[in-house]
């Protein structure tokens, strides 16, 4: 056995399934609106000896020796992270999205307390205080929702329900929701009622990074959000807030979380952040909001029925009812054409959340590729093709070999062959 046998050698297994992986990323449409594809340096970097050390603590006052480049690395993270959204501080160290919720939780409420978010069906997510949550089951969870009419948040029952129930934290962000979030107006209403505002940003913190959509740094207490959709990082979490917090957020994240940071993300997300500075990732993400926008277009043409009828952001919610259609099979029957979305409860859904009526779809991976208008014309006409016949296997299957030879032109980040 060599010193240093790679990966194929110590585990072919593994080493096949990863390259499959590789080769469906290439291969397929990728409409999950959470993923993305990073860049050769994320990966890297993401990939590095960095994992083998152990940092409990922060930078300068750590548990362990023979930190003089971890702090460098976690140093470089933060600062690059509260330049670019302009955070008075930054922590870095959350595991994942959920854990930086977590962690919000645990700085400012005790259990029992009250705290309010956008429901889950209404397109929130479940740290939101949803009921299988550990959020909905140690909290108070007060649920605001959307119009039935319009789909979109219901800023009057935010109001009222935050007045008549004095939250300690209000949440605000989505995982579904394809409408600019009104932060202004969430603060308003959270000074009114006394209570701490946390915006998640997990969704759309590359279109916040980039300025296509506004920013809730300095207008909520506490900005919370995942590193690895349109920010386009490794996975992983980071909390901005105001200085006055940062003892409070840090000591909930360690000790009162987690143990060591994972070093080797906390370097991805720096070269996130710095990838994320550039005028490239500005024109990114305004191509990211640009082919929502067609997408959305294009499939309401043919008659495609939208949540709010369109998007602001980088996702859409389709309710296929007027198709006669099933979110979930049809959204199988998509992946069998090459396409990849994920079935999704609509507002007021009468289906059951694992038989929902709708489709998530959104662009940030397609548009990393660079894809644009034209491409996502031509993915629109082939969402109704399949939605003509979810059945016809054979076209399904040409579909899909017209699907893998335009990507041909289109290589993804972080894949080289
Ligand atoms: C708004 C929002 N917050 C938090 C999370 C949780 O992130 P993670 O899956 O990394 O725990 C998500 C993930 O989809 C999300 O959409």
């Amino acid at each position: 056995m060599t010193h240093n046998p790679t990966l194929s050698t110590t585990d072919p297994e593994i080493a096949a399934l990863i390259r499959k992986e590789e080769h469906r990323q290439r291969d397929c449409v990728r409409l999950i609106a959470s993923e993305n594809y990073v860049s050769r340096a994320v990966l890297e970097a993401t990939g590095s000896v960095l994992t083998n050390k152990y940092s409990e603590g922060y930078a300068k006052k750590r548990y362990y020796q023979g930190q003089e480049y971890i702090d460098a690395v976690e140093e470089l993270a933060c600062a690059r992270v509260a330049k670019l959204f302009g955070a008075e501080h930054v922590n870095v160290q959350p595991y994942s999205g959920s854990p930086a919720n977590l962690a919000v939780y645990l700085a400012f409420a005790k259990p029992g307390d009250t705290i309010m978010g956008l429901g889950l069906p209404a397109g929130g997510h479940l740290t939101h205080g949803w009921s299988v949550s550990i959020t909905g089951k140690f909290f108070k969870s007060v649920a605001y929702g959307v119009r039935r009419e319009t789909g979109r948040i219901d800023l009057d029952e935010v109001r009222s329900l935050a007045l008549e129930h004095r939250p300690k934290l209000m949440f605000c962000g989505a995982t579904a929701y394809p409408r600019t979030i009104d932060f202004l107006a969430f603060r308003a209403i959270a000074d009114e009622a006394g209570a701490i505002l946390v915006a998640d940003i997990a969704h759309i913190a590359g279109l916040v990074a980039a300025g296509v959509h506004p920013t809730p740094v300095g207008l909520a207490d506490v900005v919370t959000t995942t590193t690895h959709k349109t920010f386009r990082g490794p996975r992983g979490g980071m909390i901005m807030c105001k200085a006055a917090h940062a003892s409070a957020i840090d000591r909930a994240v360690f000790p009162g979380l987690q143990g060591g940071p994972h070093n080797h993300t906390t370097a991805a997300i720096a070269v996130a952040a710095k990838e994320a500075s550039t005028p490239e990732f500005k024109r990114y993400a305004a191509a990211v909001v640009e082919n929502a926008k067609a997408l959305g277009e294009a499939l309401v043409e043919r008659g495609f029925s939208l949540v709010t009828g369109g998007t602001d952001n980088h996702l859409l919610l389709v309710d296929m009812t007027p198709k006669s259609l099933a979110g979930k099979p049809y959204a199988q029957a998509l992946e069998r054409a090459g396409i990849v979305c994920n079935y999704n409860s609509i507002p007021f859904d009468p289906r059951k959340p694992f038989d929902p009526s709708g489709v998530r779809l959104g662009t940030p991976a397609i548009t990393s590729r660079g894809l644009g208008i034209p491409e996502v014309v031509q993915i629109a006409r082939w969402m109704d093709d399949v939605a003509a016949g979810i059945e016809d296997v054979a076209k399904l299957a040409r579909i899909k070999g017209e699907v893998r030879e335009l990507l041909g032109s289109f290589p993804a980040p972080g894949i080289l062959a």
